[in-house]
C-alpha cells in the first residue's frame, strides 16, 4: 500500500517550490531556521537569496556534530521558541545534515504537540537518507536515536549546489547509502554511481535525486518500518556494530557511511556464501567498495566484541541475526538468518582484503 507521503522537491526549481510554499502558507507566521555553524555560514546566504520569504526568520544555531542530538539542546530550543512566543502556526526550517534534520524534526514534532517543519538537507547523507522517511530522534545515555518519533516534514527540499562546500569525506559518507540503494533495488543506479566522478556535482546531482526517490519510494510502501524498509538495512547490521566498536577506541574514527561500506562488503560476501549471489558479482561489489572507502583495521580477536555489539543492537531474533542479503545486483531479500560463526567469517573475509600494512611498513630487502 502506498500511503500519502510528504513531497520531495528536487531539481533546479526546488528552492522555488519552497518559496512558493512559504509565500502561500507561512507568510504571516513566525519562521525559524535551525542550523549549525557550518550550514548557517555556508548555505544560509544562498537560501535567503533564493527564498526571500525566509529573510525575516529567526536563526537558531547549534554546534556542528552528533553531540547536538541531545536532550539539553532540545530543551534550549524549546525554551527559545517559547520565549519568542512561537505558536502552533510557527514553521521550522531545518538547514543542515542529518544531525540538524533529526534534531529539528524531533524538536518541531514535540513543541506544542507539533509545529510544521521543512527539511533542507545540506549533506549527501541528508539528501538521500536522513531528510526523507519521517524518522526523527536524539541520542540519550550514549545510545544513538534512543528517543524520537515518526514525524513527517511538510516537505523535503533538495538543492545539490549546497554540497559545494561539503568536504570529500562527508560526500563519500553519503555515497555509501547511494551505493546501497543501487545494490538492493536498482542495478542501473549502482552502475551509474560506481562510474560517476564523485567530485563533479553536475554528474552527482541527478544521482542524488535518484537515490532520494528510491528512499522515498521504499518509505512510501512501508512508512512505519515493518517490512520493505528492511531492504535499506543492507550493510547496517554489521555496520552499526563497527560504528560502535570504533567509538570504543577514540584514536580511530569511522563515519556511518564508512561503517556501512564495510558492512556491505561483509553482507555481499555472506550473500555469496549462502548461495544467493554469484562470485563475479560479489567480486565486482567488493572491489568497488574496497577501492572507494578507507581501510579500517581490526584484529581477529576483535570479532568477539563486534558480535557482542551486534547482539546489543535490536535486530536479532532467536539467537540468530537477521540480515538483508543480495540476490543479485539490484535485488535483495530480508530476514535471512545468519549465525555468529558466519558473521565472524565475514569479518575475517574483510580483514583479509585489507592491504597488509605491516609488510608495507617493513619492506623486505
Ligand atoms: N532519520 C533518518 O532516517 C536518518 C538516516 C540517516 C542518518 N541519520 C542521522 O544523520 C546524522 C548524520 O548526518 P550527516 O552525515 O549529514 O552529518 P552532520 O549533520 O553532522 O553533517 C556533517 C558535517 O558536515 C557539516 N556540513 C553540513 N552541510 C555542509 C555544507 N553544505 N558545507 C559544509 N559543511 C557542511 C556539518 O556542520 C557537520 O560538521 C546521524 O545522527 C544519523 O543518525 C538519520
Ligand atoms: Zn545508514
Amino acid at each position: 500500500m502506498i500511503t500519502d507521503r510528504p513531497p520531495v522537491w528536487m531539481g533546479e526549481h526546488a528552492l522555488h517550490a519552497l518559496e512558493q510554499w512559504m509565500a502561500k502558507h507561512a507568510g504571516a507566521h513566525q519562521l525559524y531556521i535551525l542550523g549549525d555553524e557550518n550550514t548557517l555560514a555556508q548555505c544560509l546566504p544562498e537560501l535567503l537569496a533564493r527564498v526571500p520569504s525566509l529573510r525575516g526568520a529567526g536563526n537558531i544555531q547549534v554546534r556542528a556534530g552528533e553531540r547536538s542530538k541531545d536532550l539539553e539542546v532540545c530543551r534550549a530550543i524549546w525554551l527559545h521558541l517559547a520565549e519568542q512566543h512561537a505558536d502552533r502556526q510557527a514553521v521550522l526550517v531545518n538547514l543542515g545534515g542529518g544531525v540538524i534534520t533529526d534534531l529539528g524534526g524531533f524538536v518541531a514534532a514535540t513543541y506544542k504537540r507539533g509545529i510544521r517543519f521543512i527539511h533542507v538537507p545540506t549533506t549527501v547523507m541528508g539528501m538521500v537518507d536522513a531528510a526523507i522517511g519521517g524518522k526523527a530522534a536524539i541520542d540519550l545515555g550514549g545510545v544513538k536515536n534512543l528517543v524520537g518519533s515518526f514525524a513527517d516534514p511538510v516537505a523535503t527540499c533538495i538543492h545539490p549546489p549546497f554540497l559545494r562546500t561539503l568536504g570529500k569525506r562527508e560526500v563519500l559518507n553519503g555515497i555509501a547509502e547511494m551505493i546501497k540503494h543501487g545494490l538492493v533495488l536498482d542495478a542501473d543506479h549502482w552502475n551509474q554511481v560506481r562510474r560517476a566522478p564523485l567530485h563533479d556535482l553536475q554528474v552527482l546531482a541527478p544521482l542524488i535525486e535518484r537515490s532520494a526517490s528510491i528512499k522515498a519510494q521504499v518509505v512510501g510502501t512501508d512508512p512505519r518500518d515493518q517490512g520493505l524498509r528492511k531492504l535499506l538495512n543492507f550493510g547496517h547490521t554489521i555496520g552499526h556494530a563497527l560504528e560502535a566498536f570504533a567509538l570504543e577506541s577514540p584514536q580511530r574514527t569511522l563515519l556511518h557511511g564508512e561503517a556501512v561500506a564495510i558492512g556491505m562488503v561483509c553482507a555481499t560476501w555472506l550473500s555469496w556464501r549462502t548461495g544467493s549471489l554469484d562470485r563475479d558479482r560479489m567480486n565486482a561489489v567488493e572491489e568497488h567498495l574496497m577501492g572507494l572507502f578507507p581501510a579500517f583495521g581490526f584484529e581477529a580477536s576483535d570479532h568477539h566484541r563486534i558480535l557482542e555489539l551486534m547482539r546489543n543492537d535490536k535486530k536479532i531474533s532467536g539467537g540468530e541475526f537477521r540480515f538483508t542479503l543480495l540476490t543479485g545486483i539490484g535485488s535483495a531479500q530480508v530476514d535471512v538468518p545468519i549465525n555468529a560463526v558466519q558473521v565472524a567469517e565475514a569479518l575475517e573475509h574483510y580483514r583479509l582484503l585489507l592491504p597488509d600494512v605491516h609488510l608495507r611498513h617493513h619492506p623486505q630487502a
